[in-house]
């Protein structure tokens, strides 16, 4: 398939429908998508490819169907799902489909929701979605994350990280992916090591903000991408 890739998570009790605000992966290594696949090297939300024109198609020809038809199948589905989604010419098609929430999109999406999750998961889980009245954020977020040398091949682990705090009190969430305690420091744990998040009142202001946090954050052989966010930015 041809086009721009996109996420679109969905909160459902199995009869209703709410799709959450649409963000965006880049699962190659390096700038300008280029290098091997990762799990994900950064995300930011919503994705102007994502329009609501775009998203209420992806409303009705794949989120409802599929939601509809495992009811069909006696397998009501409650709970979060995951479409990974290809913007083609010919509108919005099924890249996957992930029965949870998806990583790094999740820490885009989740800062930008203003109402109760825990209100919404419950009312997913009793079948009352349709009486939740589920509030976003106008703003954006972006999520870059910094990942152990040599990732997505082999990499060394169990190096010092430093500047968590300073990330934080300069505004970013910093989200822990693969990291761990030893002797009283935090360390390298995984490939993909932190996702350091912002949100802001627009994208370029998120940009500017996770990357200040990024600044802020050092291990040996730390790398990350510089342009998370290039294709929304590219649209201003
Ligand atoms: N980012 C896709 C996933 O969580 O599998």
């Amino acid at each position: 398939m041809d086009g721009e890739e996109a996420s679109l998570l969905c909160f459902t009790d199995g009869k209703t429908i709410c799709p959450m605000i649409s963000s965006q992966d880049h699962k190659r290594a390096y700038d300008g998508d280029k290098g091997p696949n990762t799990g994900g090297m950064g995300t930011y939300a919503p994705a102007p490819v994502m329009t609501k024109a775009m998203v209420d198609k992806a409303y009705e020809t794949i989120l409802i169907p599929t939601i509809r038809a495992m009811e069909k199948e006696g397998r009501l589905y409650k709970g979060c799902l995951y479409a990974g989604l290809m913007i083609t010419e010919d509108g919005p098609r099924v890249v996957e489909f992930n029965a949870r929430f998806g990583d790094p999109e999740t820490q885009v999406v989740l800062p930008l929701l203003e109402s109760d999750l825990v209100d919404i998961m419950l009312a997913c889980a009793d079948g009352t979605l349709a009486e939740q009245d589920i509030q976003w954020s106008d703003g954006a977020a972006v999520c870059v994350v910094i990942a152990s040398g040599g990732y997505p091949k082999a990499y060394e682990k169990g190096k010092v990280i430093s500047g968590l705090d300073a990330a934080e009190k300069a505004g970013s969430l910093v989200f822990h992916a693969g990291t761990a305690e030893k002797d009283g420091q935090i360390v390298t744990a995984g490939g993909r090591v932190l996702g350091v998040v912002a949100k802001a009142a627009d994208i370029r202001s998120a940009v500017d903000k996770a990357y200040d946090g990024v600044a802020k954050i050092s291990f040996d052989g730390a790398f990350h991408r510089n342009d998370i966010a290039h294709r929304a930015l590219e649209r201003l």
